[in-house]
């Protein structure tokens, strides 16, 4: 397409059908190009076994086409119908506790169930046969946020698969006995068909285990994803084919997922009351960003205003809504969607807000809706167009699932660390790409490992190779401290790393709050580099090759080294073995002198700047005016102008 995308979901099944004339005019006035039919209408397309009832569709799928509104076609297997459960109810997912899903929301079907995958194949090839050359579809879209509300199956369908992927991985049983440490509390396997998922159990369970099972369960997503886009790719083959990604979703390993997609989309719903929300959305931008290889994304789904999901949902103030969808195009979505057109006058999703608000066309939030359409269009020539990123922050889901298991030395968030440093770049303007740690970091200057605590013996490798080529790595606490079994990194922690930072690690000591009389964390203090308190974490470094830039100052750690640096060559090694409350000092120093340019030259308070194609895009999140760069940005307003 020669435009951005701009509509959202579409819903028609949920009215009477004169709606869809008045649908087709007010999404023109609204400038939308785009509407995403069909995501829940299984029960509608096929209400009961094997008869299809196609007639209303087509008359939507005209309508659009009529009025010059593309489509992104779903394939409607999100929500299996009443009558498919009933007569199969092995489709239903099982919670850990054994507990079986019952029908009447949404999304209750298990990824590993065969019968599922038949039905749904059967329908998804009876879409693809009828509508594959209609030309309003623009593109497929496939199931619908796979894995968001069951994240993972404990049935016995699926532990017969998690066998099956087992048996795939390791080759035997010994293989398997030997990766998980099953030498451990008398774990030891005869053979796989002793093998369960993690269900509930008296007390911890094998970390393997569990990080083999997310593992798996990722995968099974992935599959069915697969199922349908293979049917979708022999029927229609130039059909280009998404799944809606869910931003920071533990569940997905979306590395995986997205290799398999023509284009990234995601979903992301700020919690307009959180002040931290912008940040986290531009985070949210640059991963999806990067996990298409740079390549446009869309904004599949966002909210006008409020949701309706959280405990208290606060409405978007005027111009936040804006201000958030400049920045996915900013960072380069070729698209903003959002959940949905039509905001619903009945069922569970009745008060989340949409393009369309129950009061109609006279209204804040439509009148906002028709004013973002204009000024997508004016955009319109960015689309294609690429950034490019000097700065890199490794992002990996093994890490993340192992960092946040249970029996580690401090309850950690993975993403709330991975934030802190994302915010230092951020407030810099400068643009930051997500990375895999085995993946080639030849394009970066400096990359960033937070909390990156599996790495394979590749993986070290490769952030060797790095720093010899002349990078700077920062490394943050609880990196490389784990093999890619969750075997640890014996000797010090960081294998092959520890040369390169010439450090380590000899002792975990985080502060912790007293379990008997309460209490607060304690805060630590450091002198030098980042100097002033500390929290989260500490723990004993010691020197074998490398400089001392900040010292634990008091307790047990008193004098002990919070921040190395190893230089060799070009490139240097900088390990943070502490979260410093003056991260940005820090992370000046880390960047004095690298070769990366900010799109301005100076932090603002609450301003983003960000580059793309011939646009400097200026997004004030604050509610006072700003003067930044020359202009002047009304509160929660954005200014986009010519670049240069
Ligand atoms: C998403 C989903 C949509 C809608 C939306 C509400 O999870 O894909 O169908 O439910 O949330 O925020």
């Amino acid at each position: 397409m020669d435009r951005l995308w701009y509509g959202g979901d579409y819903n028609p099944e949920q009215w009477p059908s004169e709606v869809g004339e008045e649908d087709v005019h007010l999404m023109q006035r609204a400038g939308v190009t785009v509407a995403t039919v069909g995501v829940f209408s299984w029960a509608k397309l096929e209400p009961a076994d094997g008869r299809f009832e196609f007639g209303w569709l087509d008359d939507v799928l005209d309508r659009l086409h009529a009025g010059g509104i593309r489509v992104d076609l779903a394939t409607a297997t999100a929500s299996p119908p009443p009558w498919l459960v009933l007569a199969h109810p092995d489709v239903l997912p099982v919670t850990e506790d054994g507990v079986r899903l019952s029908v009447g929301s949404r999304q209750h079907y298990s990824p590993s169930s065969a019968t599922y995958r038949r039905y749904a194949g059967r329908l998804v090839r009876a879409i693809a046969d009828r509508y594959g050359s209609h030309p309003a579809v623009e593109a497929w879209h496939v199931n619908n946020e796979l894995g968001c509300h069951v994240h993972r199956d404990y049935s016995d369908e699926s532990a017969a698969a998690f066998r099956r992927w087992l048996e795939a991985r390791y080759g035997s049983v010994d293989a398997l006995n030997e990766a998980w440490g099953t030498a451990f509390w008398a774990q030891a396997y005869g053979s796989f068909e002793e093998v369960m998922p993690p269900r509930t159990a008296p007390t911890f369970r094998n970390p393997t285990q569990l990080l083999d099972f997310d593992r798996f369960s990722s995968d099974a997503w992935l599959e069915v994803y697969r199922a349908e886009a293979r049917i979708l790719r022999e029927v229609t083959p130039g059909v280009p084919i998404t799944t809606n990604f869910m931003g920071f979703f533990k569940p997905i390993d979306y590395w995986s997922h997205a290799a398999e997609v023509d284009f990234v989309s995601d979903d992301h719903y700020v919690d307009p009351a959180d002040p931290a929300a912008p940040v986290f959305a531009a985070m949210t931008r640059d991963l999806m960003r990067s996990l298409g290889g740079g390549r446009p994304w869309i904004l599949m789904e966002q909210s006008t205003s409020a949701v309706n999901w959280r405990r208290r949902n606060a409405a978007k103030p005027p111009g936040m809504h804006r201000a958030l969808s400049l920045q996915a195009v900013a960072r380069g979505a070729d698209g903003v969607m959002q959940f949905q057109w039509r905001q619903s006058a009945a069922g569970a999703e009745k008060f989340h807000s949409a393009m369309l608000p129950h009061v109609g066309e006279d209204s804040r939030v439509f009148r906002e809706t028709v004013a973002l359409g204009e000024e997508l269009a004016s955009l319109a020539d960015l689309v294609g167009t690429r950034l490019s990123a000097r700065v890199a922050i490794l992002f990996d889901w093994d890490s993340w699932w192992a960092l946040e298991q249970p029996a580690t030395p401090a309850e950690l968030s993975y993403v709330a660390i991975v934030l802190r440093w994302y915010t230092e770049l951020w407030r810099r303007h400068l643009l930051v790409d997500f990375a895999k740690p085995d993946a080639d970091l030849s394009a970066y200057a400096v990359v960033v490992a937070p909390a990156t605590q599996v790495l394979s013996t590749a993986a070290q490798e490769n952030l060797a190779g790095f720093v010899a080529g002349g990078g700077r790595l920062v490394a943050g606490y609880q990196t490389g401290v784990l093999d890619d079994r969750l075997h640890v990194l014996l000797g010090g922690y960081l294998g092959a790393l520890r040369e390169t930072f010439g450090i380590r690690i000899e002792e975990f000591a985080p502060p912790a709050e007293p379990s008997l009389s309460g209490g607060p964390v304690p805060a630590l203090a450091i002198h030098g580099l980042g100097g002033g308190t500390a929290r989260e974490w500490g723990e004993i470094v010691r020197i074998d090759d490398a400089e001392v830039l900040a010292t634990f100052a008091g307790g047990m750690l008193d004098g002990l080294p919070a921040i190395t640096r190893r230089r060799s060559g070009g490139g240097s090694a900088w390990y943070v073995a502490t979260a410093p409350d003056d991260l940005a000092s820090v992370v000046d120093a880390v960047l004095d002198g690298a070769e990366v340019e900010p799109a301005l030259p100076h932090p603002v308070d609450g301003v983003e700047a960000v580059r793309r194609g011939n646009r400097l895009f200026l997004l004030n999140h604050t509610d006072q005016e700003i003067q930044a760069a020359g202009h002047r940005l009304p509160s929660r307003g954005a200014v986009v102008s010519p670049g240069d």
